[in-house]
């Protein structure tokens, strides 16, 4: 099991964007995680393929950005070329397995690792197809679109049943949870198996970046 953080930049402050990166790139956070949102997929809209190309090689750590969009067969790619590390699309926003299937080609044709996404209602059985085909599994414990929502408990025992699938027949998969991550539930998330633990609200914003980035250790 790995121990990373991943800041989710939704919470940072947009127009000293590349300060607030560097500040959690110099307190060791491994991952930068940058949601894209359509307005269509979630109610709501973020960071945009051009905001990814203006932050992707400002920083060393690795770029993981989670599309909540729809269409994902036809844009993650563009994502992929834009300077994403991962690419973590959703399961939900595919018409069906197939072209969940060929959404995975088109990240790995790039060169760059393939991350799939579920929200807090849809069953953690949907990965059965495809854990020997991705490099990233990102549980939903909020409902995707808005920062700073309160952690769903279900998100544990998906983990959990992940972890015992990764471990069991040793894939090399990396566990991410994403919404709702303070010291309390980041705890609980790594005690059920989790690799990375995004977080937003919970860094962002706060004199003690420090102390809380090192309290999801
Ligand atoms: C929500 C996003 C999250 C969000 C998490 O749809 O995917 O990455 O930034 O925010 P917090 O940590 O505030 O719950
Ligand atoms: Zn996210």
């Amino acid at each position: 099991m790995k121990n990373y953080v991943a800041p989710s930049v939704l919470a940072a402050n947009k127009d000293k964007l590349l300060e607030e990166i560097e500040s959690v790139e110099k307190l060791g956070a491994e991952y930068l995680h940058f949601d894209v949102m359509d307005g269509i997929f979630v109610p709501n809209t973020s960071y945009t393929l051009e905001d990814l190309k203006n932050i992707a090689n400002k920083h060393h750590m690795v770029n993981d950005v989670h599309i909540m969009i729809i269409n994902p067969f036809q844009l993650a790619k563009e994502f992929a070329k834009a300077g994403a590390d991962i690419v973590t699309f959703h399961y939900e926003a595919c018409k069906d397995d197939n072209e969940v299937l060929k959404t995975i080609e088109s990240i790995k044709k790039e060169g760059k690792k393939v991350g799939l996404s579920i929200k807090p209602k849809t069953s953690v059985e949907v990965y059965d197809k495809f854990l020997d085909k991705i490099d990233l599994a990102l549980i939903m414990s909020v409902e995707p679109g808005f920062g700073g929502q309160k952690f769903i408990p279900n998100a544990l025992d998906k983990i959990s049943y992940l972890r015992n699938k990764i471990d069991e027949n040793k894939l090399d998969v990396l566990i991410e949870v994403d919404g709702g991550i303070n010291s309390e539930t980041g705890k609980q998330a790594r005690e059920a198996g989790a690799d990375i633990l995004v977080a937003g609200t919970y860094i962002f914003g706060h004199e003690d970046k420090k102390e809380r980035i090192d309290s999801l250790r």
